[in-house]
């Protein structure tokens, strides 16, 4: 018998079966990955995230962490069952939960009574009340299994640390006997439980990237609000982010949000609201200004290079949707690298994350192991991931490797005096 298993070994199951695990319980977590799971079992990490590696090691090692291929192998000796599977945006821009629907079809049979099924991953409001049905249509013991929501708010890259210390764990739950059985998984924990309706806790999911979003898209337009009245938004957030209703966290300009999460969980919200009858406008505008910002990248790098992007050779620096991962989904590094192409740059990209899987992702991309060498002969170099190491980079020897010593600061990352004094033309986002 195993307290825990987690369906999915992803970035968000990989982060919960290790983080329980270290937390006391006894955990299997199941992936339909084979290889994948041959390696975890041998303490191999998938991915990059700060602190995994030692926690995955720690786990195996006490034996309080084992992975199994195919979710019913965990579910079947569980008293709780984490749903942490995909939930991608579908054509309609409503998440897609073929993933969470599968899962649940291959493990009601094997559940035991008095199982709780957690549902993790993101998914609209309703999908309690989906899963409980779907298990029970698949042989389910009757009344006796139950669903939760709990959704995650880590942010990948510090996922370790956000899940340990969370700023509130969220169960939706209409039992109130099973939400004290899921927040004493949690119980070790320094946070604030929220147990509330499973509606709620689905929305509150939802409601807070849309928020975070919302404030980056804000940032933005008032980032290129400052261009036009030459105005510094370095200062401007500066002075935003000392108000305390306020703060300073997601008021960076940049080239707009992307990652595994935003695109698609503002998309669903957008989706859910137009189902319900509601206009969200807000919302459409601040898409729409995400989408506009990516494009904007592209307008300022032709303004740079003269013109025209038509045979010129861009240098890249970053791929990753942000610093301290190695994920690409849904990357503005990669929606913009994309659009250089679409004009007929040639692009080359280095990442210290991302390697050869960003090329075979984006044809016509190439890519190059090493920060100096992608700018050898390149007509300007953009920044598009914030990854400390690119502050640090001898800028005398990017000058030379340049065809010309350009570059396109999408992150705001870089030191524009500095630059200008290695004799750099340098555009940020929103300075002045
Ligand atoms: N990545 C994040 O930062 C983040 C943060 C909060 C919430 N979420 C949400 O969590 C969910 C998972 O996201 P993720 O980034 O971890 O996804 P992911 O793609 O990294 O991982 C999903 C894993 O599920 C596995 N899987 C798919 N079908 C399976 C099945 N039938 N049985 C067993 N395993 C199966 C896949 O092989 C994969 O390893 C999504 O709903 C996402 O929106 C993600």
């Amino acid at each position: 018998m195993s307290d825990v298993a987690v369906i999915g070994a992803g970035y968000v199951g990989l982060t919960t079966a290790v983080c329980l695990a270290h937390l006391g319980h006894d955990v299997v977590c199941a992936d339909i990955d084979a290889e994948r799971v041959e390696r975890l079992n041998k303490g191999e990490v998938p991915i990059l995230e700060e602190g995994l590696p030692e926690l995955l090691a720690e786990g195996l090692s006490s034996r309080r962490l084992r992975f199994v291929l195919g979710a019913k192998n965990a579910a079947s000796i569980s008293s709780f069952v984490f749903l942490c599977v995909p939930t991608p945006q579908g054509d309609d821009g409503s998440a897609d939960l073929s993933y969470v629907d599968a899962v649940a079809r291959e493990i009601a049979s094997v559940l035991r009574p008095g199982t709780v099924v957690i549902n993790k991953s993101t998914m609209p409001v309703g999908s309690t009340r989906m899963v409980q049905r779907v298990l029970a249509e698949s042989g389910a013991p009757p009344e006796e299994v139950l669903v939760a929501s709990n959704p995650e708010f880590l942010r990948e890259g510090t996922s370790i640390r956000d899940f340990l210390e969370p700023n509130r764990v969220v169960i939706g739950c209409t039992d109130t006997s099973v939400a004290v059985r899921v927040s004493d998984l949690y119980k070790n924990l320094n946070a604030p439980i929220l147990v509330t309706d499973p509606a709620s806790a689905e929305m509150i999911k939802y409601a807070s990237n849309a928020f975070l979003a919302t404030k980056i898209s804000f940032v933005n337009a008032i980032a290129n609000l400052c261009e036009a009245v030459d105005a510094d938004v370095r200062e401007v957030t500066l002075g935003m982010g000392y108000d305390q209703r306020i703060g300073f966290e997601f008021l960076h300009p940049g080239p707009g949000y992307g990652g595994s999460c935003f695109p698609k969980d503002t998309q669903a919200l957008l989706y859910a609201a137009r189902t319900a009858g509601c206009d969200f406008s807000l919302l459409e505008g601040v898409v729409q200004v995400n989408q506009e910002q990516h494009e904007r990248m592209v307008t300022k790098l032709t303004a740079l290079v003269g013109g025209s992007l038509n045979g010129v050779t861009i240098a890249c620096w970053g791929l990753t949707f942000k610093a301290n991962t190695d994920d690409l989904r849904d990357s503005p590094a990669l929606i913009i690298a994309r659009r250089l192409i679409e004009e007929g740059a040639i692009v080359r990209a280095y990442d210290p994350a991302a390697g050869e899987r960003a090329a075979d992702m984006l044809p016509g991309l190439e890519f190059v192991a090493d920060p100096y060498e992608v700018c050898a002969g390149a007509a300007a170099l953009t920044v598009l991931t914030e990854w400390d190491e690119f502050r640090w980079m001898d800028f005398d020897r990017v000058a030379e490797m340049l065809e010309s010593p350009v570059v396109l600061d999408t992150r705001n990352l870089l030191d524009p005096t500095a630059l200008r004094r290695h004799g750099f033309t340098y555009e940020g986002v929103g300075r002045s």
